[in-house]
């Protein structure tokens, strides 16, 4: 996700129990003119296998091109089918295409034949200003090589609004071979085991549940009897911990391990997200909201990951910091 999956997120993501994370989108037109602040959206490390930097653009050649740029690097490559934002779409990129079937086949054409890696793509159902053409898509994308299909069960004109609609993703799920990953709405287990049985989905993919929360990934598998492995964080909870205290712990272990991670790749000064993830992991919790106000006037980043961990563990002066 733009501005929140960078290199440490995904890390922390995967200790937190996720078995695949990929990149934020990133134009191939900046990555085909070398600019350096798109290389950094796609940098990795050695414990992201696989990894699976998402492009996303608007011109076959530039595309094509940029997949084989990625080929020394990637284990796969996701092309970006699903992004809603106007200064995307009005360049018919991301969920633009959507309404551009021979453009977008062209184009996932171009890059698997640049491609000794599996490519994915990632979409929407269509782009609701006619009838959904997901389904129909699938099926071509099955025919020209997609090796993976990630459906998020909205249009294009539907942004982030409305529910979900797993029930189309379960016709994708039927009409293609290649598995299917199921995307809108699941935030905890039941909406994991809810939209597994309404899409019948190979797997499921988290978004906006994982802001802040990178731990449910492991409730999830947890309390759907997938692991029973014990989670990092259950040593730092207090016996005896209510709600409350217990979902600050947990997200005390999460964000000092983000921190360390952070550092361990961005040694020089810290993620450019830092900041935001700071918000996201004192959502919901008491006095956060004062933090938060907080946080808008420091710079450091270390200052920043300090006032954050004593929020967290618990010392009210962090309010104050
Ligand atoms: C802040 C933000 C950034 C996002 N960036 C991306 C992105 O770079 N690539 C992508 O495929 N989807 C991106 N998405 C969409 C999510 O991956 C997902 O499809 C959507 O939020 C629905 O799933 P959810 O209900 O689990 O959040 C983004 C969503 C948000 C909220």
């Amino acid at each position: 996700m733009a501005g929140v999956s960078d290199l440490a997120f995904r890390l922390l993501a995967r200790e937190c129990g996720a078995d695949v994370t990929i990149t934020e989108f990133t134009a191939a037109a900046a990555l085909t003119r070398e600019d350096a602040y798109s290389w950094m959206k796609l940098e990795t490390d050695p414990r992201e296998v696989p990894f699976i930097p998402q492009i996303f653009g608007s011109d076959v050649d530039e595309m094509a091109h940029c997949t084989r740029l990625l080929q020394e690097r990637a284990d796969l490559i996701d092309l970006n089918f699903g992004c809603p934002a106007p200064k995307v779409t009005r360049h018919c990129a991301g969920a633009a295409l959507m309404g551009e079937p021979d453009l977008l086949l062209a184009m996932v054409r171009a890059c698997l034949a640049e491609s000794e890696v599996p490519v994915t793509v990632k979409m929407r159902l269509g782009t609701g200003a006619s009838v959904n053409n997901v389904v129909a898509l699938a099926q071509e994308l099955e025919a020209v090589g997609v090796a993976r299909l990630c459906v998020h069960g909205r249009t294009l004109k539907q942004r982030y609004a409305g529910s979900a609609d797993w029930e189309t993703i379960r016709m994708v799920v039927e009409a293609v071979s290649i598995p299917v990953v199921a995307n809108g709405d699941v935030v905890c287990a039941e909406s994991a085991r809810a939209c597994l049985e309404a899409t019948g989905a190979a797997g499921l993919m988290i978004g906006r549940g994982a802001i802040g929360r990178p731990h449910v990934f492991h409730e999830i598998k947890r309390d759907l009897g997938w692991t029973d492995v014990q989670a990092p964080w259950e040593e730092v909870i207090p016996a005896g911990a209510d709600a409350h205290e217990r979902s600050r712990s947990v997200r005390l272990w999460c964000w000092r391990r983000y921190v360390e991670l952070d550092d361990e790749v961005h040694p020089e000064q810290g993620s450019k997200n830092r900041k935001r993830h700071a918000f996201s992991f004192t959502k919901g919790l008491r006095g956060g909201k004062a933090l938060r106000g907080s946080l808008h006037s420091l710079r450091d980043s270390a200052e920043l990951g300090q006032a954050v961990e004593r929020f967290l563990a618990g010392e009210s002066d962090a309010i104050h910091a």
